[in-house]
């Protein structure tokens, strides 16, 4: 998604510019976009009168924040629990589909396997065509 650049402002801006809130930032500009693009960086950059460089390091110190939205928005859980019911296969219709996931190694919903995620959202019993229809909502 592009970032709607004024957004960013705004999140700076309700941070009062403060460089000390960089990594709330970045948090807010995450969770708004799904991601901090550079352009978006750039404009925190500039608002928060810090390099890039700085920036740069944050967001990749913490494995949170992601640059862009091309990585599968989908985290597949493929540990044990979830393979006794079926996360292998579940993953095999998913590619056959042309959906891309992420392998992930325990969700923490072991007890309602397949386990996956789109976002923040844990998603339980999940099967491929639950998981194509919650990507399309968004
Ligand atoms: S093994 Fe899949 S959520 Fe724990």
């Amino acid at each position: 998604m592009p970032h709607d650049i004024d957004v960013v402002a705004k999140i700076c801006a309700h941070h009062n510019h403060d460089p000390a809130a960089l990594l709330e930032i970045l948090h807010d500009t995450q969770e708004h976009f799904g991601c901090v693009s550079d352009e978006a960086a750039r404009r925190i950059a500039q608002d928060l009168n810090i390099s890039r460089a700085d920036i740069h390091g944050v967001r990749s110190f913490y494995g949170d924040f992601t640059r862009d939205t091309d990585k599968p928005k989908l985290k597949l859980c493929r540990a044990e629990a979830c393979q006794a019911v079926g996360s292998e296969e579940l993953a095999r219709r998913l590619s056959a589909r042309g959906i891309a996931s992420e392998t992930i190694y325990c969700l923490g919903n072991c007890a309602l396997g397949p386990a996956a995620m789109i976002g923040k959202r844990l998603i339980g019993r999940a099967s491929a065509e639950l998981l194509e229809a919650e990507l399309a909502d968004g």
